[in-house]
């Protein structure tokens, strides 16, 4: 089970999974008084209203940020409306960001989903390929 951890406010659920966060500071560019990386807890809901802090998510390029609400259920950011389309954002000097549920099958034979989006590293520096872990800044 991949480590996540919740963060609920009112009718507003955050849900943080750390492994996919690329480091790309969207989160704390668009909300600093809620997304506070020198702080425990790191995410304080309180900082903001609750469409403040979706619209924050919202902008969070590797799926490490999602939201539940009693209208979404499903941590689906809105941004990301179902499509058969899958798109592939080329960072500059980082990820291949992959808009769409996509399967991953690993060396070993397994299958992870990775839903609605995914990051892939370019650089070769990750510690958790294929998936980009925000080394390539070091890089
Ligand atoms: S990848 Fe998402 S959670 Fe990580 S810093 Fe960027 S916006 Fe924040
Ligand atoms: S592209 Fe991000 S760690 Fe390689």
């Amino acid at each position: 089970m991949e480590k996540q951890k919740t963060y609920t406010l009112g009718a507003v659920t955050v849900v943080w999974k750390p492994h996919r966060c690329i480091h790309s500071a969207n989160c704390i560019k668009a909300l600093p008084r809620v997304f506070r990386p020198k702080e425990r807890p790191w995410i304080q809901l309180e900082g903001a209203h609750e469409d403040a802090v979706i619209q924050a998510v919202e902008k969070c390029p590797s799926g490490a940020l999602t939201y539940e609400t009693p209208a979404s259920k499903n941590q689906t950011n809105a941004m990301e409306e179902p499509t058969n389309k899958i798109q592939v954002n080329l960072i500059e000097n980082g990820p291949a960001i992959v808009l769409g549920t996509v399967e991953v099958t690993h060396p070993d034979g397994s299958v992870e989903t990775r839903e609605r989006r995914a990051s892939f590293c370019r650089c070769g520096k990750s510690v958790n390929h294929p998936f980009c872990d925000g080394s390539h800044k070091n890089a």
